[in-house]
């Protein structure tokens, strides 16, 4: 039976979201109706509003989430009602060329489910990132549904489903950071501090920030930094270089998608070391580097797609360290919030003044 259900909405371009009341149909062949418990508020939700991701207003909003299964379609066999569980935007296929290649976070196919929630009066919804979750309940594809240990809150397991995965996973899995590393993380918001938390886990001896909020560097040293740079007062490639004996750091992750941080973190790693791209750059952005260097300083040159996550494998293993009080990652709840307050959270987030602003419903 269809159900009527709140969720957030951003009807037009630029226009202040609202809750609405949306109809949830059963879940159809692969599918599952999950009823939503946290979902936290990323900038993606904020670029949805803006028109940043596409035109096909109107976006059901919130793609960061954690809940309980609550009904499956045919031919589910992953889940089942009353599983735990955080929700992915990745789902891997395990038949395209990237899974049979052995390499299923580059997945080409895209697992969400059809396009069935909709307003009361039937308009279609375009969930965010095939999710839609700042809602009572979502329907998704099953495999977008990582089951995980339920004793962990809902609003911390959700940031796995996007930001702080992306951040820890450039560090752990792209960067392949490893027992006494030295890193340099450029860009200390929730994917930096990921990453910072990532080094930290894998054992990093040596891990430097770097931003230009002295607010985001305090709360870096809080993930495990041990060296902060304002990059507004002091020049990075200098700074890295100079707390790496003149080296560089083995691995610079770069988080924010930028340029001119995308150079410093070029010239700040060490000779043969590893660049991580995991900022998203927009479509204008150029980069001019003499090839020369690029050739002459070796090593390896990465980007990192949602951290190079496999749900499957990453987020049980996650909340189990989470669990066994290993990996802090409530640290990135700055505020639990209603599902009215949305458009506040946004507000917050573009003044820099919280990591996470997550809705608990
Ligand atoms: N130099 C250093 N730090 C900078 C600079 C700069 N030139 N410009 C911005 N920053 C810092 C900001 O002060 C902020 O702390 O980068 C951080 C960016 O963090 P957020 O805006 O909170 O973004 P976040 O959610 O961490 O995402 C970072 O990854 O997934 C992508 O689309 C996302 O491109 C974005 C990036
Ligand atoms: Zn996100
Ligand atoms: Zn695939």
């Amino acid at each position: 039976m269809a159900e009527q259900v709140n969720g957030v909405v951003a009807g037009a371009k630029g226009a202040r979201v609202s809750v609405e009341t949306i109809t949830i149909p059963d879940p159809g062949p692969g599918e599952a109706v999950v009823r939503v418990q946290a979902c936290g508020v990323c900038h993606t939700d904020l670029h949805y509003r803006e028109g940043g991701i596409g035109d096909d207003f109107p976006f059901l909003l919130g793609h960061e989430a954690a809940g309980v299964v609550e009904s499956v379609g045919d031919g589910v066999t992953d889940v089942a009602p009353g599983d735990f569980v955080v929700l992915n935007w990745r789902a891997v296929c395990g038949n395209c060329r990237a899974c049979l290649r052995g390499r299923p976070w580059y997945c080409f196919a895209t697992h969400n489910a059809q396009q069935k929630m909709t307003l009361a009066d039937g308009t279609v919804l375009s969930p965010a990132l095939g999710i839609g979750a700042f809602t009572e309940k979502t329907l998704v594809a099953a495999g977008q549904c990582t089951k995980v240990d339920p004793r962990i809150k809902p609003e911390v397991a959700g940031l796995l489903g996007c930001g702080v995965m992306a951040g820890l996973g450039a560090a752990l899995n792209t960067g392949g950071v490893s027992r006494g590393d030295s890193v340099a993380v450029i860009g200390c918001g929730g994917v930096g501090d990921g990453a910072v938390l990532g080094a930290s886990l894998a054992g990093a001896r040596k891990i430097i920030a770097v931003d230009i909020d002295d607010r985001k560097l305090a709360w870096a040293r809080d993930f495990g930094a041990t060296d902060v740079i304002n990059s507004r007062e002091a020049d990075p490639v200098e700074g890295i270089r100079d707390l790496t004996e003149g080296n560089g750091a083995d691995v610079v992750i770069e988080a924010i998608g930028r340029p001119e941080t995308y150079q410093q973190a070029f010239y700040a790693r060490d000779l043969a070391g590893t660049v991580v791209l995991v900022g998203v750059p927009t479509p204008d952005m150029r980069l001019d580097l003499p090839l020369l260097d690029v050739f002459g300083r070796g090593g390896s040159l990465k980007s990192s797609w949602y951290g190079d996550c496999l749900p499957s494998r990453d987020f049980p293993m996650l909340v189990d360290l989470h669990l066994q009080g290993r990996l802090p990652l409530e640290k990135f709840v700055s505020e639990t919030i209603a599902l009215d307050q949305v458009e506040g959270a946004f507000a917050k987030m573009e003044r820099g003044e919280v990591l996470r602003s997550v809705v608990l419903l």
